[in-house]
């Protein structure tokens, strides 16, 4: 058992408050160390350093976990950075998501801003003999020069701060059987964007552009007089008058402050973190952009997907898209990087996580969030709106189809881009508990057996969120009944625990016969002659992706009919996620293809042509004429709407993994070329190897190649007819 078992957990004797907590423990080592390690972990984040040598590169670890029930500690190969004779062990811990200060969890929570450590340094001597070194009453504690730190407002370094004086730690007793070691991808830094810009806008504030917006932190050098307030106001757009804008953020400030010592310094927040475009520096009277560099911090995750083609806007589209990956996979898949929530939000990671696996590696990163998933799920077999739920002590907290489906549909997507059956069987309890919880929810036990099933699981939830079938509306669970919505994903859950029953070999005859009544439920209450009664997009796009209509060509028709005659595409983020999907099962790839060139608002490429780099949470975000929508909820970072990325890679570019044969070891080709896009090119690095499809139009027809990694099978499906391919290279020109 690793010894932090053994060790107490320990804090300060007064709680410094928002002000990081130094941990020290100074110790002597008798002889010559063969090896040593240290486990620790927080109640906060922290940063550990030997000997003034900071201990590895994680950002904010131990990261965010449900914490009550599974709370990570990390463990650090220390040999080299240690020596024989004194020694000195200092551990900061600041605030992090522990303290998370969503209002409800706040006035509930135990020890308010009681930063906490726990930790065991293992020596083991060239001799053969062992110290143990444990967080215990021989600590002390001390004020950080961090006086300040807030994962949301930001830090506040104080260069004038004196060394804190020391006192005694205090053990306290806080759970431990909750520690487990660390799963998932650690947070690193990753990128570094020095500024690129200096802008005086027409209030006359001085701004950094990055050109791109991150997540992350600013490091800058400076020199300024003692006791100068250095501050950096992180932002993400300019409003229409070109002035600094952070009413979007809501409640968090987003400050990096640091108070001057006098001396030149190099400078960078340690326990927070920010997302942004812009920053607007003040209290420095020249503003130099080269001295400010945006460090972009996310979980560690291998690129895998690449995706490029004629069109110059489909391909910023798709960088935007990689973009609201990377600042929003911070340890927990996060709606978005910058206002006051930035949380797990279970539908935001529902939509996006097909189109994620295929841009990176996504598997250690899920993997731990879905174990909390599964921590975080109600008795009832509900998921939390998000996860880890820092809503848990408000009562509606759980219940919304989409964003509950992430139960069974991370699984699935996981499995079919991965083909790893164990862990499919790991994650299959969850999806179970969750598709008999809605099964439980809308069954009448007393109704005659063909009436059993004949209402919705639940008629609430967040709808078709911001959807926009009313242009003058601006955001809302959207028009489509949220009764249909239900009762379509409890089918969609249930078609995916009978497929992933079958690949593990467990019994799905009772989930079978329900899938039928819910089935015909569905039809009779939503459907007539094969057509939706709602004439709205998402209506006809469930029922057709998940194989509900009796009559897909009707509905198909009908689904044509509607975006011909809007134009323009009407749905939230349900309907978004498998519009281009709908169309292309309707046999409608060239309408699919309008609604993704379209450039007028609302539209995919409309925030592209208005300058984002990243993908927007709304479809009117800023208007053509720079108005913002309303600040109450208006991200520019939040990568819902970046989930039609699949149809882009899987249909338009046509590589598509076989949900039979998963992971790429058998692979489908078949791509829908466009003459509006006259060549394509994209490919994944799979387990297997490198799979790629690159198209060009010739004067006479298309010229395709594809490759085929070594250990696959695959098929072209090119205009209706069937290539067997070979492993390598294969061309075809038609
Ligand atoms: C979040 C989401 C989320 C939604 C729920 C928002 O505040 O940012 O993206 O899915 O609430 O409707």
């Amino acid at each position: 058992m690793n010894n932090i078992f053994s060790a107490s957990w320990i804090k300060a004797k007064r709680s410094n408050g928002k002000c990081v907590t130094d941990f020290h423990r100074a110790f002597a080592l008798r002889g010559k160390i063969a090896a040593a390690e240290l486990s620790l972990t927080a109640h906060g984040v922290f940063i550990a350093s030997l000997n003034g040598t900071r201990i590895g590169e994680d950002i904010l670890a131990p990261g965010w976990t449900v914490y009550h029930k599974r709370h990570q500690f990390l463990t650090y190969d220390v040999t080299d950075l240690l020596g024989q004779g004194d020694n000195e062990l200092t551990v900061g811990v600041g605030r992090g998501w522990f303290f998370h200060r969503a209002r409800e969890f706040e006035s509930k929570k135990l020890k308010s801003d009681e930063a906490a450590l726990i930790c065991a340094l293992t020596v083991r001597y060239e001799d053969g003999s062992e110290e143990v070194i444990l967080s215990d009453d021989n600590w002390q504690t001390s004020r950080s020069n961090v006086v300040f730190n807030d994962i949301y407002d930001g830090e506040t370094l104080d260069l004038t701060a004196r060394k804190g004086a020391l006192s005694p730690a205090v053990p306290v007793v806080y759970p431990k059987d909750i520690l487990i070691p660390a799963e998932g991808a650690p947070i690193r830094e990753q990128e570094r964007i020095p500024g690129q810009k200096l802008i005086v806008t027409p209030k006359g504030e001085l701004v950094v552009d990055f050109g791109q917006e991150v997540t992350g932190y600013v490091e800058f050098t400076a020199k300024a007089p003692r006791k100068t307030e250095i501050c950096l106001q992180h932002f993400e757009v300019l409003d229409r008058e070109g002035n600094v804008y952070t009413e979007n953020l809501r409640s968090a400030k987003q400050q990096f402050r640091v108070i001057s010592g006098g001396k030149a310094f190099a400078v960078k927040p340690q326990y927070t973190f920010y997302g942004f475009r812009y920053i607007q520096v003040t209290g420095l009277e020249t503003v130099d952009p080269k001295a400010f560099t945006a460090i972009v911090v996310h979980s560690e995750m291998k690129r895998t997907g690449y995706f490029s083609c004629a069109n110059e806007l489909l391909n910023q589209f798709s960088k935007n898209v990689l973009w609201g990956q990377k600042g929003n996979f911070l340890d927990v898949p996060t709606d978005c990087p910058q206002r006051d929530e930035r949380m797990g939000w279970t539908g935001d990671c529902e939509m996006f996580c097909r189109t994620a696996a295929i841009n990176y590696d996504v598997r250690d990163f899920y993997d731990k969030w879905y174990n909390d998933v599964a921590a975080d799920q109600h008795d009832d077999g509900l998921i939390p709106h998000v996860v880890p739920n820092v809503h848990r002590f408000i009562g509606n907290n759980a219940g919304s189809p989409a964003w509950d489906d992430v139960a069974t549909v991370l699984p699935w997507e996981l499995y079919v881009a991965y083909g790893d059956k164990k862990r499919l069987r790991r994650q299959f309890p969850t999806m179970k508990k969750y598709v008999d919880g809605m099964i439980e929810k809308c069954r009448d036990k007393n109704a005659l057996p063909d009436k059993e099933f004949a209402r919705p699981w639940t008629t609430e939830g967040y709808g078709d969120w911001l959807s926009l079938e009313d242009l003058s509306r601006e955001h809302g669970v959207g028009e489509t009944d949220r009764g249909l919505i239900a009762t379509a994903y409890l089918c969609y859950g249930l078609q995916t625990v009978i497929k992933a029953s079958q690949v593990l070999k467990y019994d799905c005859g009772w989930y079978e016969y329900v899938l039928e009544q819910v089935r015909r439920f569905f039809r009779n209450e939503y459907m007539e002659n094969g057509r939706m009664k709602q004439d709205l997009q998402t209506a006809m796009v469930l029922a057709l992706i998940f194989d509900l209509s009796d009559d897909p060509a009707e509905t198909g028709k009908q689904l044509a009919e509607n975006v011909r005659r809007l134009g323009r595409l009407t749905t939230g983020f349900i309907g978004a996620t498998h519009l281009l999907d709908a169309l292309t099962k309707a046999g409608e790839d060239a309408l699919a293809v309008d609604l993704l060139l379209r450039t007028e608002y609302p539209s995919w490429l409309y925030a592209v042509t208005m300058g984002a780099t990243t993908v927007w949470e709304r479809w009117n975000g800023m208007y053509p004429d720079g108005r913002f929508a309303s600040a109450g909820m208006n991200s520019f970072n939040h990568y819902a709407y970046g989930s039609v990325f699949s149809w882009m890679f899987r249909r338009l570019a046509g590589i598509q993994p076989v949900e039979g044969s998963p992971g790429y070891k058998t692979i489908r080709f078949a791509p829908a070329p466009d003459e509006r896009i006259p060549w394509v090119r994209a490919s994944i690095d799979t387990d297997l190897g490198t799979v790629s499809s690159y198209y060009e139009k010739t004067e006479s027809g298309w010229r395709f190649t594809f490759t085929v990694p070594g250990g696959s099978f695959a098929k072209a499906d090119l205009f209706g007819k069937i290539y067997t391919l070979h492993p390598g290279e294969n061309v075809i020109a038609i």
